[in-house]
Order: structure tokens, then sequence, then C-alpha cells
């Protein structure tokens, strides 16, 4: 086997650190606004209410387009492999590979930031793959494409990728040679040559380079391991809450658990800001907020958990078992709930952002309708606010 090389793996420039990317850009906003796309069945909602959403490209292409003219930052499709069945009822399974509906985003875009999800331990997949991949996608989307790099919660997944679940911090480990190597040849002017227990490349050369020094990278944490991961690697950190979906409960533990994930990588000497995806249920007062909460509710169906019995180590839900009611699944179990009418929606925007977090990644239950009223109702409250320029 050979060595390692002799000096240290070189690092591309941050795109935060090129004032005219498409990340500066989006990082000027007080309070960032991402949509989770549900290109998987059922978003995070279990519920039979009738409603638009899909998982089609189509729906995700059109709800893209109208995050987009609503002046939405960022949209994100996480993936998932589930066997025969899925979760349950609703969310079955079917489900859109989200680094290439990202790409084809891409082409029927111009300024919002896309961000896919990818398993860099599945298969296992080559760095020098995943460098010229993330390089041309990079230039596809002209420095508007981020990676969230997971290395699964789900034993599920690594059993039908035909091998067993990695240890937790090892996956950590792992990924992090992994982003350790692909960073190098985003970074590298000259052949590069490797070789761990894991990878091996010789002679590797990866151009065209980013346009931005690298592309957006992003993690999904709740885990000390995934923090330390994010403070060596990523621009964003989603996080989801953590103490459960009751708005009031997790804005009080927010501020500590925000600050935390931020001091891993200040102490790393690096900035991160940190992302939270809330579920909201809009209505045009408070009153038919809850009214539509219930009407949700009323369509909830039989199921085994947030992730459907399936086995997970993931700390960033660990409390999800507060929530694991067909209820509580129907409204989007797992994920801070934000239920209310305009100005209840805005005031918990604003509150999120006191407690120190930068950007919201909503879900809805009719995507396209709910979104279209947070455009009308919410938006200018949050303009008016000074949260969005
Ligand atoms: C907002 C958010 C999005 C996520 N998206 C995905 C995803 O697309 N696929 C996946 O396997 N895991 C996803 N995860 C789960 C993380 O990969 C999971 O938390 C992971 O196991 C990290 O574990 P940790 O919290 O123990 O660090 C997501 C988590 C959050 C908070």
């Amino acid at each position: 086997m050979d060595a390692l090389p002799p000096t240290p793996l070189r690092k591309p420039a941050a795109p935060s650190s090129f004032p005219e990317s498409p990340l500066s850009r989006a990082l000027r906003q007080p309070m960032m606004l991402g949509l989770f796309l549900p290109i998987q069945a059922g978003g995070w909602t279990s519920s039979k209410t009738p409603r638009t959403t899909t998982w089609t490209f189509d729906y995700n292409a059109a709800l893209t387009q109208q995050a987009e003219a609503l002046g939405f930052d960022i949209v994100f499709g996480l993936a998932q492999f589930l066997p025969k069945g899925g979760y349950d009822e609703v969310r079955d399974g079917q489900a859109l590979d989200s680094f290439m509906t990202v790409a084809a985003l891409a082409g029927i875009t111009t300024r919002i930031l896309l961000v896919s999800t990818v398993h860099v331990l599945y298969g296992p997949w080559h760095p020098l793959y995943f460098a010229k991949f993330g390089a041309t996608m990079d230039h596809i989307a002209k420095g508007r494409w981020g990676v969230n790099v997971v290395t699964g919660h789900r034993t599920v997944e690594h059993e039908m990728f035909g091998g067993a679940q990695i240890e937790h911090d090892r996956r950590y480990r792992l990924a992090d040679e992994f982003l350790d190597v692909v960073k190098h040849l985003w970074a590298a002017d000259e052949n590069f040559s490797y070789q761990s227990e894991t990878w091996g490349l010789k002679d590797a050369f990866v151009t065209p380079k980013p346009a931005y020094g690298r592309p957006i990278i992003v993690n999904a944490t709740g885990s000390e391991a995934g923090m330390g991961f994010a403070a060596a690697h990523s621009d964003l950190v989603f996080i989801s809450s953590p103490t459960g979906t009751a708005f009031e409960t997790a804005i009080d533990a927010l501020p500590a658990h925000v600050a935390k994930v931020k001091a891993a990588a200040r102490a790393a000497g690096r900035e991160v800001r940190v992302i939270i995806n809330p579920m909201v249920i809009l209505g045009e007062t408070d009153g038919a907020a809850n009214d539509y909460a219930e009407s949700i509710i009323a369509g909830s169906v039989a199921g085994d958990g947030v992730f459907g019995g399936f086995k997970s180590d993931a700390h960033a839900w660990a409390k999800r078992k507060d929530y694991d009611t067909a209820r509580q699944r129907a409204l989007g179990g797992g994920n801070l709930q934000i239920i209310g009418g305009p100005e209840d929606v805005a005031d918990s925007i604003a509150r999120l952002h006191e407690a120190g977090v930068d950007g919201v990644q909503l879900s809805f239950f009719d995507f396209s309708l709910d979104l279209a009223l947070f455009g009308d109702r919410v938006l200018p409250l949050l303009k008016a606010r000074g949260l969005r320029l």
C-alpha cells in the first residue's frame, strides 16, 4: 500500500469567500428561506386527507419555480432507500433520487440554491466520481449546487446495499476522509495519488474546477460526531428540534443547541449557518390553521412510528418516540411544528431567528397551495420585520 501523501490535503476556498457566489447572496438574507421538496411520497405527513402534493418530477419542478419566484433561497431534496411498502400507506416509499432530480431542476431555475442529498458511504461512492459529478453539477447550476452529505442512519439501507450498518461515529470518520479527498481533487492543480483502507486513487485529476472554490456543503445532524463533521466541512447545518415537535419547548432549548453547533465550527476556525426544518400548518387565521391541522389528523393512517419501524441510530431524531403517534405522524412527525395564522407563523420564524437560527427549511402538507398562502400572507410580514431583504 502506498503511503499517504506527505503534504496535507489541499482545501478549496469556501463559496462564501466569493462575494458574488450564489451562496454569499443567500447568506445576506437575515433569515434564509428554504423549501423541503416532497420528492418522496407523502412528504413528511402520513395523512390521506386530499391534497395536491405528489412526489412526481413535474410537481416538484413547478414547486421549485414557485419558490424561486417568491424569492426563496434554497430547495432541498432528501434521499432514502426503503424496502417495498415504505413507512406506511401514505409514505409508501415512492421517491425520486435527490441528486438526479436536482440536476434537472438546475436547467429550469436561475437563482435558487439547489441542495441534493447523497449517502457517500453507500456503494461506496468513489471520491473521484463524486468530485467529477460535483464539479459538473456546479457548472450546470452555476455555483448553486449544494450537497447534503449523509452517512446512513437506517440499518435497512446499508443492508439493501449488501453490507452491515457501519457504527455511527465511524461513519462520520469515513465521510470526513471521503470529503477531504474530494475537496483536494476540487482544489489540486496536479495529479493526485492516495491509498487508504477504503479508497485508492492513482494520478487522479478533476477539471473543470468548481466555479466558486467548491460546491456548497451541507450536513444534517444532532450528534457530537456530526457537529465535528460540520465544523470541518459544512457551510450550512440542518438541525431538527432537539426536544420534539412542540414549538414552545423547542424555542427554549434551541439557543444552546444552535450555539453548540456554531461554537464547534468556530473552534475549527470556520463559520457555519444553522437551518431548522419546521412543518408549517398555515391558515388565514389561527382558528383556520387549527381546523386545517384537525382535517389533516382526520386522515391519519396506521403505521409503525416516524421511521415505519425501521431501525435508525440518528441522534437528530433521538426524541422522535415522543411523537410516534398517528396524530403526530399525520402532522409531520419528527419535525418542529408551527401551526397558526400569518402573524403567528411570522412570529415563530422571528423567534427562531432570535434563538440564533439562520434559516428555515419549510415543509407543508399541501405544498403548492400552502406555499402560495405563505407567499401572500407571511412573506410581507417577514419583510416588514426586517427578516427578509
Ligand atoms: C433536516 C434534515 C434532513 C435530513 N435529510 C436526510 C436525508 O435526506 N437522508 C438521510 O438518510 N438522512 C437525512 N437526515 C438524517 C441525518 O442523516 C441523520 O440525522 C444522520 O443520521 C445524522 O445523524 P446524527 O444526528 O446522529 O448525526 C436528515 C436530518 C435532518 C435534520
